[in-house]
């Protein structure tokens, strides 16, 4: 029988490999979670700073005792509730959980992988007795998620032993995490499942940021999820103005916007945004990657409206901003 793409990558994650994979949210870059030595690789492969913490993904709820200590019940509840799904959980990190995953703290994030061939490897990987895959988004640091094989295969190129593909992401942006470590519930980082539908479970609204005695998350520097093209998100009657602006200027513009666009103009790039959050997260990663590959002097964005629904796409479209242009790391 010949070997499947899912066997060899487990192979290739048993050896101390990187395997890139996809997940619902986004491509992750997978390393054995009990192998710091492989857990290094990624580090060097996404020129991240080696204290920041990774996300473990298990093949099932079964397998979170073996990484988490002092688990409340709410986490199990949870668990039942969204995985698998796009929620991490932040739990207080077991004796033996290395150093190179957590980032040196003294807490470890959980999350098993809603995609069917993220699991596949999981679960062919599980043999081994911690059973987990650490994984960041499988990107440059600093740079846009990828949400295809492509992306990844773009920003990585050789430094990935194997990139198995799962086809477009179906959430397209990075999961929802929950420090369940804090005395209240605090989302670290909003994601597509929502405060809303966190509370149904916890029984009270997650508190939100990083708060004060904030651990390390790389999601939150302001410089993150960033184009290399500058990126203004505006409210819609600001839209119309900053295309005029440009053209005065002279410029090549790309729009993101939900109506369509109302200019014919060879320097205008439209692009029609989908007008519900999931459409618009699905896409958000792969447009931006496109629009900044096709060398404008600015991305514009009108910006989503202000329902629950918007928040985690609020939050990458903020940093994405933050970040673009020329200077970003
Ligand atoms: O959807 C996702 O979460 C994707 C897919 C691949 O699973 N992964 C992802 O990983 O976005 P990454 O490394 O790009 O972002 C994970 C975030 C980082 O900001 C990291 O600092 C935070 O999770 N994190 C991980 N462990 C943590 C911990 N123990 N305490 C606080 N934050 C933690
Ligand atoms: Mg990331």
């Amino acid at each position: 029988m010949p070997e499947t793409a899912v066997e060899r990558a487990a192979a290739l994650l048993r050896a101390g490999e990187l395997v890139a994979f996809p997940t619902e949210t986004v491509y992750g870059l997978g390393a054995d979670a009990a192998n710091p030595a492989a857990v290094a690789k990624i580090f060097a492969a996404k020129g991240r700073p080696a204290d920041h913490p990774l996300i473990v993904h298990l093949p099932g709820h079964d397998h979170i005792d073996r990484w988490a200590r002092d688990v409340p019940d709410v986490a199990y509840e949870l668990a039942e509730a969204f995985w698998p799904g796009p929620l991490t959980l932040i739990l207080k990190r077991a004796a033996g959980v290395p150093d190179a995953v957590t980032g040196g703290q003294d807490t470890v994030g959980l999350r098993v992988p809603g995609h069917p061939l993220a699991l596949e490897l999981l679960r062919a990987f599980a043999g081994a007795h911690w059973s987990g895959v650490a994984a960041p988004s499988a990107n440059r640091f600093g740079r846009i998620s990828p949400t295809t094989a492509q992306h990844v295969r773009d920003e990585l190129g050789d430094a990935v032993a194997l990139v198995l593909d799962g086809g477009p992401c179906r959430v397209g942006i990075e999961s929802t995490i929950l420090d369940l470590s804090r005395q209240r519930p605090t989302i670290l980082r909003p994601g597509m499942v929502g405060a809303e539908a966190l509370a149904q479970v916890l029984g009270e609204l997650p508190a939100s940021g990083a708060g004060e005695a904030a651990p390390r998350v790389s999601g939150s520097l302001d410089a993150h999820y960033a184009p290399s093209t500058p990126l203004a998100v505006v409210p819609p009657d600001v839209v119309i103005f900053a295309v005029r602006e440009a053209l005065a200027r002279g410029e090549r513009i790309a729009v993101l916007a939900p109506m369509d666009c109302p200019f014919e103009h060879e320097r205008i790039h439209w692009r029609r945004a989908p007008a519900d959050p999931d459409a618009f997260a699905h896409d958000l990663y792969a447009a931006l990657r496109e629009l900044d590959a096709m060398g404008f002097a600015r991305i514009v964005v009108q910006k989503p409206p202000a329902t629950a629904g918007w928040q985690a796409i609020h939050d990458r479209l903020r940093r994405a901003a933050a970040g673009s242009g020329p200077e970003a790391p």
